[in-house]
């Protein structure tokens, strides 16, 4: 009776933490029209062979959102996204893999067979299924008493609409009305079957003396969702604020509601924060709420709660740019002080907007109308340094010392970015408005980060120790990115993808003797008939090197084993066995296939030779520069370590790089000869 799913708004399917098996994966890829799917979001007009309609990512005047049937792939010229139906489904509507997955199963009346679970994992799982029902049932009880009562509607509803809420936005935050009675919920709950374990796991119910109460009593409810739209707890505010007890109360840590990790407001948020690319951060519920009102709609809170690592990740599933509106007093400035630097760590941007003293978000969007709000979000949101900056008054900033310290802290803000241009542009920010040469502030960056890294090592070395493990090398742990390999790494996956049992003629030099006295190789032209997966894989092999970017290494390994076996690469079979990123890249490389990628290679510094139809020639030129960037990072490892090995290493070492050297010759003369 309980476990009535059709009548449940919740998806009990999309809770499973059960592993759907590879055969239903395949059933569903094999059913799932990419085309079909995205019909049901975009209004999708034929264009040649491909559809083509207005991004849904964007808000654009003319439509750059491409769908491919034959080959069952997507791409969002606007935003440069793409991917296979399930990407699709993940971009849009924000759903996990395994969602997609099931949500498509739905649409195409798939039955999904799950992997076998263990007990443990049977019983956990059914308890975060009973707890997430129960909590549904309450959140629509207290719905209920909000508007079916007596009591909720005279002092509820008043309560809101006497603070300007309107009808429409608590029905979007599905608000509700606790009464001020003993055990009323828990009673009702019980009454329609529900468990009384689950009802004091989910925190709705407690124990007092041997009796059982309801913890949110005479309160107006707000209950917090996941990212899909699930409940997992709830926020009560007292109506009265005379009452000698906490403004609000809120659902205690359970299996299913961990407040670090939830954003109240997220579920109502999402899409307008990807269309924005901006999510705006506040403090409170009714601040939500009253932005929403607003029209300031991609807005999410913290709740109480100091921002944490996992809900910038939240976000950051959505957006790279955040904006922090915090109370225009003291512990709204330090609160804001303490986010900054988390969200740039995370990579992101950040900026911040400092409210009039004494208004919150809620009350100030109240005072002005939504143009006003808009404008005065647009007009006075201040990039973090700025924001520093203008926390030291105009007497302080002459003050040298004080000057000194602001510019150390905004430095270690800075060091904190894992982006180098960013930290750039940063920096030249910082010299403009402290009015100082950037030299110095480069230094200053130089100095923390150095001995940041000094930290992160003697934290790392110190974390393997107490494992019981041994500590790899440095430059492991501190691997810079190192995008000029990604740009040869995908386009070497890019040929394999589009060409890899092609047949070629390449131009390759042989060598016919080695001088002793260093002089270069004495090389012979020869032309050799092979395919492009043969001609990789040769070359590739040679230097017994890896690919560093795991997707491109993982995508390299399934494409050359097809390419070589002779076999035509069967895309939407690859995309069904490749994970999200891998799904995306190959979709990119499918859709611009006609683009020979120049523009990144010179930002890269590769050099860039005429394009030449000649896809062999296109090939060795792209795997001489690869092989070549591969060796100069050898040679430099060894290098520093040679510089510290003892004598009876050293000789191995200085072999080894003696071999280096000598290929990294050899194919800088080839690459030399070649162009
Ligand atoms: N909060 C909480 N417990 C409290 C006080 C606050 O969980 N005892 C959380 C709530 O999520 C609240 C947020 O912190 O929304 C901000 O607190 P505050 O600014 O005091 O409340 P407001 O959101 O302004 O609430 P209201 O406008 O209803 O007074
Ligand atoms: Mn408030």
């Amino acid at each position: 009776m309980l476990l009535n799913a059709k009548n449940n708004p919740v998806n009990i399917s999309t809770l499973s933490t059960k592993m759907i098996k590879k055969e239903t994966i395949d059933k569903i890829f094999d059913a799932a029209r990419v085309e079909e799917v995205i019909g049901d979001f975009v209004n999708l007009k034929r264009s040649g062979s491909n559809l083509k309609g207005y991004s849904p990512f964007n808000d654009e005047k003319s439509p750059s959102f491409m769908v491919s049937p034959s080959k069952q792939i997507w791409k969002d010229f606007s935003s440069g996204k793409g991917g296979n139906v399930v990407t699709f489904l993940m971009e849009q509507e924000r759903m996990t893999y395994p969602e997609a997955l099931r949500w498509l199963a739905k649409k195409y009346q798939i039955e999904i067979i799950e992997s076998e679970q263990t007990d443990e994992e049977r019983q956990r799982q059914t308890e975060r299924e009973s707890i997430i029902l129960v909590l549904e049932f309450a959140k629509n009880w207290f719905k209920n008493q909000l508007y079916e009562t007596e009591m909720g509607k005279s002092v509820g509803l008043q309560y809101f609409k006497g603070r300007g809420f309107r009808e429409a936005v608590l029905k979007t935050f599905e608000t509700g009305f606790s009464p001020e009675k003993r055990d009323a919920l828990t009673k009702a709950a019980l009454e329609k079957g529900y468990k009384m374990d689950f009802l004091l796991k989910s925190g709705l119910t407690v124990e007092s003396n041997g009796r059982h109460l309801d913890r949110f009593r005479g309160r107006i409810i707000f209950p917090i969702q996941s990212l899909s739209g699930r409940v997992l707890g709830f926020g009560g505010r007292i109506l009265n604020s005379q009452i000698k007890t906490a403004k609000y109360l809120n659902s205690p840590e359970s299996e299913v509601y961990h407040k670090s990790k939830v954003l109240y407001g997220i579920y109502q948020a999402k899409q307008q924060i990807v269309k924005d690319d901006l999510c705006i951060l506040v403090e409170g519920y009714t601040d939500v709420m009253a932005f929403h009102q607003a029209g300031l709609v991609n807005v999410v809170s913290s709740s109480g709660t100091a921002l944490t690592v996992e809900q910038i990740q939240l976000i950051k599933r959505l957006t790279k740019n955040i904006l922090v509106i915090f109370d225009g007093d003291r512990a709204g400035i330090s609160a804001a002080i303490r986010g900054i630097d988390m969200i740039l760590e995370q990579g992101l941007n950040v900026k911040v907007l400092l409210l009039p003293d004494g208004e919150d978000p809620d009350s100030f969007s109240k005072k002005v109308s939504t143009d006003e709000l808009q404008d005065y979000v647009a007009s006075h949101a201040q990039d973090f340094i700025n924001f520093k900056a203008s926390l030291l008054n105009t007497d302080a900033q002459k003050d040298p010392i004080k000057r000194g310290e602001l510019v150390r802290d905004i430095i270690k803000s800075i060091a904190k970015i894992p982006n180098q241009i960013q930290q750039e542009i940063y920096v030249k920010e910082v010299a403009r408005i402290m009015d100082m040469t950037e030299q110095v502030l480069f230094k200053e960056l130089a100095v923390v980060q150095k001995n940041n890294q000094r930290q992160a090592e003697k934290e790392y070395v110190r974390k393997k120790q107490v494992a019981g493990l041994q500590p790899v090398p440095k430059e492991e742990v501190l691997k810079p990115a190192s995008t000029k390999r990604d740009v040869l790494e995908r386009e070497i996956v890019k040929l394999l993808l589009l060409f890899g049992a092609r047949s070629i003629e390449v131009e390759d030099w042989d060598i016919r003797e080695i001088p002793e006295d260093n002089s270069e190789p004495v090389l012979e032209k020869v032309i050799r008939q092979s395919t492009v997966a043969e001609e990789i894989y040769k070359n590739l092999q040679e230097d017994e090197m890896e690919f560093s970017n795991p997707v491109f290494k993982d995508l390299y390994q399934r494409l050359i084993q097809i390419s070589l076996s002779k076999t035509p690469i069967d895309i939407p079979k690859l995309m069904t066995e490749l994970d999200e990123a891998a799904t995306q890249i190959v979709s990119h490389i499918l859709m611009d296939e006609d683009k020979y990628e120049l523009a990144s290679w010179e930002k890269h510094h590769i050099p860039v030779k005429q394009k030449d139809a000649n896809l062999g020639w296109h090939v060795m030129d792209v795997l001489l520069n690869l092989r070549l960037l591969w060796l100069k990072e050898l040679i430099n490892t060894n290098n520093e370590v040679l510089k510290d090995a003892d004598q009876s290493t050293r000789i191995d070492f200085f072999n080894t790089l003696k071999e280096y050297l000598f290929l990294f010759r050899l194919v800088s003369v080839k690459l030399y000869r070649f162009a």
